[in-house]
């Protein structure tokens, strides 16, 4: 029997990747067990999921630092104190210092909305569009100093549809974001996912520098 996994969840909105996660934690023989649930916006939609789990919850408004560095060492403190294996940021829209990423190194994951490397930052969907793509997706990746740069642990590639908008093709991509975000959670807490000093390591085999692909 694998150890449970403590996970702390990081969220700043409407939180439909971490509901995903709740859902697929559920699950008496997935290890990972979500002890609580963080917000830099008191009015964050998650918030709501969390409480209807039985989560607990903590809102830690940034606003109400004097700068990153104190918000980031305030945020680490409220974090340490469910002693977390892993923290997973699911629509934490905030860019985190060196010292924190530092901090939680190999055990700090994030999902982007976009096949990285490409389209790193925000407006995702409509980039690729205006680029004239086939294909977009979404990515998790361990997190390291490079915003939206760390080691790809999975991707899933969404073709793109003719007449296609924004929203259109953002809905077939979070469908996907549901998917690829439980498990890639969930190989960290069975102990198959791991930071290796080359990048993402499953199963004790480096992954391609995509990360595992899924073709949708
Ligand atoms: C998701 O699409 C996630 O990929 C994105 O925020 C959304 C949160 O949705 N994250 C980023 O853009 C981070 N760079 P959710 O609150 O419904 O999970």
């Amino acid at each position: 029997m694998t150890a449970r996994c403590n996970v702390v969840v990081l969220i700043s909105g409407s939180g439909s990747n971490l509901q995903a996660l709740i859902d697929s934690t559920r699950s008496d023989d997935n290890p990972a067990r979500i002890r609580a649930v963080i917000s830099n916006r008191g009015d964050a939609y998650g918030l709501t999921r969390a409480q209807n789990a039985g989560i607990a919850t903590q809102v830690l408004d940034h606003k109400a630092f004097d700068g990153r560095e104190a918000f980031d060492a305030a945020l680490i403190e409220a974090i340490d104190t469910f002693s977390p294996h892993l923290v997973v940021l699911a629509g934490f829209m905030r860019i985190l210092t060196p010292t924190f990423v530092r901090h939680y190194a190999g055990r700090l994951l994030n999902i982007h909305p976009s096949l990285l490397p490409l389209y790193k930052g925000l407006h995702t969907h409509q980039r690729a569009l205006e680029a004239g793509d086939a294909e977009h997706g979404c990515s998790v990746h361990f997190v390291t100093e490079e915003l939206d740069g760390g080691p790809l642990v999975v991707q899933a590639i969404v073709p793109v549809q003719a007449g296609d908008t924004p929203e259109s093709l953002a809905m077939r991509v979070h469908a996907q974001e549901h998917r690829i975000y439980p498990l890639a959670v969930r190989w960290f807490a069975e102990g198959r996912l791991c930071l290796g000093e080359h990048g993402a390591m499953l199963d004790g085999q480096p992954l391609p520098a995509t990360g595992y692909l899924i073709r949708t």
